[in-house]
Formats: structure tokens, C-alpha cells, sequence
């Protein structure tokens, strides 16, 4: 039996893939910012709900189809985007964009990705949604706006909790940097893990050479080893409402705003003709010591009129956990490390696997709460429950 066939759920996953990584690369793709703290709390908030579920209903025909920006999706789950996803898989961003095509789920290509997202949108039948940094000059998010168009990407995430670099200790302990620097106790890392360094490192610079920033701006930039003009954070810091409205003003297709916690926020974006809103803490990779998505979610939903698409991601783990957070109001829910395990363990098997996981358990879950769709997934199924219910986290490496 393979590692990959041992693995029966994105925990196992987890373990797995912390097993295999580099202490470096486990650090950047598992660890938080500080103490943790966010990063531990939004898994531990799904812990703090319960279901009371339903019986006697009949589930026999199930669906978990969701409709989110006029397409119908198979399942209320989709790939939340992931920077420098190579350093886990070989053109990870192209095996991570298939298979969420084949499975029908949405998958977001991160500003901070390899794979020129003219190829993955070719690839993929113009699948992809897009996730952009943005720097605050108009000049600048003109141009990237131009590109984007012109790939036919339809649906334009911006995400707005990232206007500095956060303060990751973990990995300024582990040398691990933007841009990528190969130094010493990175390269003795890489020789303790031989399965990543052949795997991975090797067969990257052998097949498609250094990962490059190939979709941060409105050109291909540089191999991620060295600064991409003006920074890979330049200019964020200047970013504003101003510069949502002045997108909205030229962009035709949906705007949608990813880190969004605070009702007023969700209000803002509403008003500023945003098309949908993500409830996120970046993974805990941000501010530490943010309340859990999973808490922020409902006074996100009460914030905006009915109908609007609301979406969380952070710590969703299982099944029940999207059904948890759709129950709260979300429409969907987005994951991020979980197909980075998957990928670790199993490459590009692995990755469907995680969607066959979030999958089954999802179906399972439904009929076992009473609900043959989501929209019989309502908030009367879930109450709060005792913190000692909590689940523990990954923690941070
Ligand atoms: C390795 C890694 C890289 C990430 N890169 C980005 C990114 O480029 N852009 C972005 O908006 N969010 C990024 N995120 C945050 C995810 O999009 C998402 O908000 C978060 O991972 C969800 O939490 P989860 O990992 O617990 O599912 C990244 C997260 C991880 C784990």
C-alpha cells in the first residue's frame, strides 16, 4: 500500500506531508505568523460548533452542488490560492489547476504562482479564477488588468490583508526567504529529505528550470531567486477603497474581495460594487491573534443584503467543516494547505484525492445532518459548543 493509499483524510494527509517536506518548506506551507495564534484558532473554531441534525428526511438523492457567479460547481469547496506552490510539487499551480477542473470546483491562481496563468487558463478551458496582489498605482493594476482580460480569466480575486510582509519568525529561523535564497542550512535541509530534493528540487530545475514570478504583474517576471521589479511587496501599503472603485469602474468581470473580517468591511465592498467577499485570515499567515474566520463569518453575512456571495476559508479540514460554515451563511469555502499535502504526498494523485476526501465526506455528512441540498443546510442545524470540543490545530512548526 502506498503512503498516498494509507492516507483516508487530510490530517493523515498532513502528517504525511510534514514527514516528507523539508523542515523549511513544512515551515513555509504549515506554519502561522507570531505566536499561532490565528492560525490556531481558525481550526479550532469548527470545534465550537455542533449540529443538531435532522432525521427521518428523506436523502436518498443528494446534491452538493453550489451556484456561485452564474456556474453551477460540483461540490461547495474549491482551491484557495497558494504562492510558491512549486516548492512542494513540479508545476504544482498546473496539477492543482486540472484537477480542480476535472473535479468542476473553482481554483484561484495566486499572484504569487509559477505557471503562467495564460497556460493554466488554456489547459483548463478558461477555468481559473485569478488572485492579484496589487500594488496601489493605478498605472500598474491597469496593465495587470489588461493581461487578465486578455487571458479570459472572468472572476478577480483581490486580496486586501497582505499591505506588508507579516511577521513569520518560523521561517526567518529556518532561513527561508522571499526571493528563495539556497543557503546553507537550507541545502543540508533538502539532503535530509532525498524524496523532496529528487522529486521535487531536481526534477524542477531539470524540466522547467527556476520558478519564476510569472504572474504578479503584467509580464512574466524574474526566477523567484531574485526581486521582481519594484518588489514583491511594493506599493501594497498604498492600496485603498479608492483603487477598488477605480477597478470596478474597468473591470467587466467579478471583483471579489479575499481577507475580509470586519462587517464594515463586507459593507464597503458591497457598496463599492464588489461581487462577492472572502471571510479570510490568510491561513493565519497574517495578523496573529485575528478571531477565527469560522466566528467572523456571521457578522460578515449580516452585513450584506441577502443573496450576496459570502465565502471563508481558514482550517477547513473536513467535510463537516463546509457544512458548518455553510450553515453560518457561507456560500462556499475555499482550502489552502490541504492540496499542498496532498500534493507533497501524492503529487498530482494526491491532490485528487483531497478533492475525493472533502468529496465523500461531504456527501456522507449531508445525509447524515438530514439535507439532500445546501440550501436545507440552515443555521438552526448548528449551535455553539463547549471550547473543550475543539479540535487541535497543526500548529506551527
Ligand atoms: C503556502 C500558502 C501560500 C499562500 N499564498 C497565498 C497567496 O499567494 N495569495 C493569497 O491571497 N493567499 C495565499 N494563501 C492563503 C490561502 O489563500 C488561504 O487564505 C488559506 O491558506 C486558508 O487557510 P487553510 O490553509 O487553513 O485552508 C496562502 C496559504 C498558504 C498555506
Amino acid at each position: 500500500m502506498s503512503r498516498l493509499d494509507r492516507c483516508l483524510s487530510i490530517p493523515d494527509l498532513e502528517r504525511e506531508a510534514r514527514r516528507i517536506l523539508p523542515r523549511c518548506v513544512e515551515g513555509y506551507v504549515c506554519g502561522g505568523t507570531e505566536d499561532g495564534a490565528s492560525l490556531a484558532a481558525s481550526t479550532a473554531a469548527f470545534g465550537q460548533i455542533g449540529f443538531l441534525p435532522r432525521g427521518l428526511r428523506v436523502v436518498e438523492q443528494r446534491s452538493s452542488q453550489v451556484e456561485v457567479f452564474g456556474q453551477r460547481y460540483a461540490l461547495p469547496v474549491g482551491f484557495a490560492p497558494t504562492g510558491f506552490a512549486a516548492i512542494v510539487m513540479e508545476e504544482c499551480d498546473l496539477a492543482l489547476a486540472r484537477a480542480a477542473k476535472d473535479a468542476n470546483i473553482p481554483f484561484i491562481i495566486s499572484g504569487a504562482s509559477s505557471v503562467p496563468l495564460e497556460r493554466l487558463q488554456a489547459e483548463t478551458g478558461n477555468h481559473c479564477w485569478y488572485q492579484a496582489y496589487l500594488p496601489g498605482d493605478t498605472d500598474r493594476i491597469g496593465r495587470l488588468l489588461a493581461r487578465l482580460q486578455a487571458a479570459h480569466i472572468d472572476v478577480l480575486v483581490v486580496t486586501i490583508d497582505t499591505c506588508v510582509g507579516a511577521n513569520r519568525e518560523n521561517l526567518q529561523r529556518l532561513a527561508f526567504t522571499v526571493p528563495f535564497k539556497l543557503s546553507a542550512s537550507v541545502m543540508l535541509d533538502g539532503l535530509l529529505h532525498p524524496r523532496w530534493t529528487f522529486d521535487v528540487f531536481l526534477r524542477t530545475l531539470r524540466g522547467s528550470g527556476v520558478p519564476r514570478f510569472a504572474n504578479l504583474y503584467e509580464e512574466i517576471g524574474p526566477p523567484i531567486t531574485q526581486d521582481p521589479p519594484n518588489g514583491f511587496r511594493g506599493g501594497r501599503d498604498r492600496l485603498s477603497w479608492e483603487h477598488i472603485r477605480w477597478i470596478r469602474a474597468r473591470w467587466p468581470g467579478k471583483l471579489i474581495l479575499k481577507g475580509v473580517m470586519h462587517p464594515e468591511d463586507a459593507r464597503l465592498a458591497h457598496a463599492a460594487g464588489a461581487d462577492g467577499v472572502i471571510v479570510s485570515s490568510h491561513g493565519g499567515r497574517q495578523l496573529d491573534g485575528c478571531v477565527a474566520p469560522l466566528q467572523a463569518l456571521p457578522g460578515v453575512v449580516a452585513a450584506v443584503p441577502a443573496g450576496f456571495p459570502v465565502m471563508l476559508d481558514g482550517g477547513v479540514r473536513r467535510g463537516t467543516d463546509a457544512l458548518k460554515a455553510i450553515a453560518l451563511g457561507a456560500r462556499m469555502v475555499f482550502t489552502g494547505r490541504p492540496q499542498l499535502y496532498g500534493a507533497a504526498v501524492g503529487g498530482a494523485h494526491g491532490i485528487r484525492k483531497v478533492v475525493d476526501i472533502f468529496r465523500n465526506e461531504i456527501a456522507t455528512d449531508m445525509a447524515l445532518l438530514g439535507c439532500a441540498t445546501l440550501a436545507e443546510i440552515t443555521p438552526d442545524l448548528v449551535v455553539p459548543q463547549a471550547p473543550a470540543c475543539s479540535r487541535p490545530s497543526g500548529g506551527t512548526p
